[in-house]
């Protein structure tokens, strides 16, 4: 049998590339970072993702409320943006006030450097006890603003990210998870039946 660590190492393959996650509510403009989003369709005309946003986040709740998430898939050369937005929260700073961006067809931020980005509308949700798992309907496509309509880089992946972090960040980003495992700890068996209420703007 495994250790709970040697389960979650094999388990961390799973995770996604980095993605960038915005969100937009009453004149609210968010972003963060995750690595748990998927292609969730396999129907070119029913092109859908999902992605795991804790309920500590303050981005869970933007999205909750909004129905809506841009989700850009990030270049190697975006370490930056990782750390503007998965470092810190959006409750203490206006951290898209340092990432150039623009309102996409949807209102939702799109990044203007990105490898591509999606804007989603919310299809359902699934309470997990410690976060939502949000699935989205892809409804507006786009690559970032200086790539002449086709993606250009390499895609930042998980373990890329982790490979490549600065050592400045690595004790930071080490802290941050340990205390996001902890909240999940704690609440994730106590998971709710939620019934999407729908899109109400
Ligand atoms: C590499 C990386 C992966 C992350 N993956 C997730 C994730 O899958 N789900 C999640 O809820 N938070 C994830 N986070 C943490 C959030 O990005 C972080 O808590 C952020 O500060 C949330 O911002 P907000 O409070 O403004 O929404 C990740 C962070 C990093 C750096």
């Amino acid at each position: 049998m495994l250790s709970p660590d040697q389960t979650y190492q094999l388990l961390r393959a799973l995770t996604s590339p980095i993605v960038a996650v915005t969100s937009a509510q009453d004149g609210k403009r968010n972003g963060m970072i995750l690595d748990s989003a998927v292609r969730a369709s396999i129907v070119p005309t029913v092109p859908r993702v999902s992605v795991y946003v804790h309920k500590f986040n303050y981005s869970h709740d933007l999205i909750f409320k909004s129905g809506r998430f841009g989700l850009h898939l990030l270049h190697t050369q975006q370490f930056d943006v990782i750390h503007k937005l998965g470092f810190f929260s959006g409750r203490d700073r206006d951290k898209l006030a340092e990432v150039p961006h623009h309102l996409g067809a949807t209102g939702v931020p799109v990044l203007d450097d990105c490898y591509a980005h999606f804007e989603c509308r919310v299809a359902n949700v699934m309470d997990t006890g410690s976060s939502t798992c949000f699935l989205g309907d892809v409804v507006a496509v786009g690559f970032g603003a200086s790539k002449n309509g086709a993606p250009t880089g390499e895609v930042m992946t998980a373990a890329y990210f982790r490979a490549h972090m600065s050592p400045d960040w690595r004790k930071t980003y080490e802290a941050l998870l340990q205390a996001a495992q902890r909240f999940a700890e704690q609440h994730s068996r106590n998971i709710r039946a939620v019934t999407w209420p729908g899109v109400s703007a």
